[in-house]
């Protein structure tokens, strides 16, 4: 069975990441979507197992998607779940700049793969940082975000005021 793995911060999983598990759904038999955390300092706004509850909720009614946490090399976590290849989202030139040097490494050290998906151009804007700067104050991303992740944010900062 072909598997995508789909390593990011998630903090929090957004509707840009939305669209990049179903890209790589079209593309891969299975997907895992790997939370990347610092298991002895972790940092953020949210903890790993909300970051994995919140993608689990959101992508609740995908079939073929697993979620978790893992610690370490994005390769390692991949070589784990047996993945085919690695799969990330393309938003802009920047982000491929930094994106090609670490698929270059990847491949140079283990010989995985990485897939570039293009991100869909409405959602090429949205980032968790400026989702968790301006839900910090007050601000509205419910539209980019899923209705879990929104409560969840509200949960954290209270609803929003604009
Ligand atoms: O959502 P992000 O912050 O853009 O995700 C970046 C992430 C976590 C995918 C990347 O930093 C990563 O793969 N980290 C794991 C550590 C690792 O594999 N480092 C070597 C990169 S060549």
């Amino acid at each position: 069975m072909s598997t995508a793995f789909i390593p990011g911060s998630f903090d929090p999983f957004h509707l840009g990441h939305v669209d990049v598990v179903d890209q790589a759904l079209e593309l891969f038999e299975s997907a895992v979507v790997g939370v990347l955390v610092n298991f002895e300092k972790p940092s953020g706004l949210f903890t790993p197992d909300e970051r994995v509850d919140l993608a689990r909720e959101t992508l609740a009614d995908r079939a073929g998607v697993t979620v978790r946490a893992f610690g370490g090399l994005a390769i390692d976590a991949a070589a784990e779940v047996g993945a085919t290849a690695i799969a990330k989202g393309l938003r802009s030139a920047a982000d491929y700049d930094i994106e090609q040097q670490m698929a270059h490494m990847n491949h140079s050290v283990t010989g995985i793969r990485t897939v570039f998906l293009p991100c869909r151009p409405d959602f090429g804007f949205v980032s968790s940082r400026f989702i968790r700067e301006i839900a910090s104050h007050g601000g509205r991303v419910e539209h980019l975000v899923s209705a879990p992740v929104a409560a969840a944010l509200a949960g954290k900062f209270g609803s929003p005021s604009t």
